[in-house]
């Protein structure tokens, strides 16, 4: 059967571009290579779910200009609902500003309709949350919409997966509606507020659980992740595979998790699809590019 998954969460487009040195102020230089690529964390959850094989909506907001039309022909060509995407007119398209140098990133995120992602829309999806087996969620919509959106599928009996990204401190009550958070190291050391020492991983676990009371898993990129669920705790290595660009691997990670999850595997059981999907993704360039169908993770060779 198929998992019913609503992402509440941010659509941008991702301009990115390769140089080989990045400018420093009053500077000017020429780049190598420039790509439009579909991007946001929500939009790259909701379309990597669908790859997935899932059945997705997606609550957000685009702007009035090109971008935006062209981010909600991406949505539904990808299968994703968008009954719930807003457009806000006055508005610009999230965008980000990849600078790629290096093989590494600097990101700089403008919200535009992101910020307009409201309380209120998130109660007009009312219907469609509640019906849904997963809840998917990210940090680049208003704080106050994602405590709304968890509130609200914990009210009615849906799992709450939290990806709690980018990097922000929480209230403490939102814990409560979640089912499961997945930070990343930084993100994690962020949300204990600096209360650990980063470099030990298990007092990091420890700190998260004892603050959330709830399931954790802690991406680690190569070193694959360690997780606390259900009061047992483990980890799950990566795959090795040759890194050609790690944008969007934690949106397919988290996608692949809610999509299993959803289908009814325990948690536990969804962590090695998810690894394969996130390995696939970091082997190829740009976020929604990136993604992989549920055929390409389930051929993944795990030893390759
Ligand atoms: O997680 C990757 C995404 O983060 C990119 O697509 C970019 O839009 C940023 O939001
Ligand atoms: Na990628």
């Amino acid at each position: 059967k198929k998992a019913k998954i609503v992402v509440v969460g941010s659509i941008n487009i991702d301009l990115v571009v390769k140089s080989k040195h990045i400018p420093v102020a009053g500077e000017t230089v020429i780049g190598q290579e420039f790509a439009t690529i579909p991007g946001g964390k929500g939009a790259n959850q909701a379309v990597a779910a669908a790859r997935l094989g899932a059945h997705v909506e997606m609550v957000g907001c685009v702007g009035g200009d090109t971008f935006g039309k062209q981010m909600l022909e991406q949505l539904a060509h990808e299968g994703v609902g968008i009954s719930y995407v807003i457009k806000e007119s006055q508005q610009t398209t999230g965008v980000a500003l990849i600078q790629v140098q290096d093989g590494e990133n600097r990101i700089t995120i403008v919200p535009g309709a992101n910020a307009c992602v409201s309380p209120e829309h998130v109660e007009n999806a009312k219907s469609v949350i509640a019906d849904a087996d997963v809840l998917l969620v990210q940090l680049e919509i208003p704080l106050e919409t994602v405590l709304r959106a968890v509130q609200l599928a914990k009210s009615h009996g849906v799992k709450v997966i939290l990806n709690p990204a980018p990097a922000a401190e929480l209230p403490s009550d939102i814990w409560q509606y979640v089912d499961l958070v997945t930070p990343n190291e930084t993100e994690a050391a962020i949300l204990t507020a600096g209360r650990t020492n980063l470099a030990d991983e298990s007092e990091l676990m420890g700190e998260l659980c004892s603050l959330t009371k709830t399931n954790v898993i802690i991406t680690q990129g190569e070193k694959g992740v360690t997780y606390h669920i259900n009061g047992s705790s483990g980890s799950y290595p990566a795959f090795r595979v040759p890194v050609i660009d790690t944008t969007a691997a934690g949106d397919s990670f988290n996608a692949a998790l809610a999509v299993r999850h959803g289908e009814g595997l325990p948690l536990e059981q969804s962590i090695e699809f998810a690894t394969k999907a996130g390995a696939i993704t970091v082997s190829r360039f740009g976020a929604q590019t990136s993604l992989p169908t549920r055929q390409e993770v389930e051929l993944f060779d795990a030893r390759n």
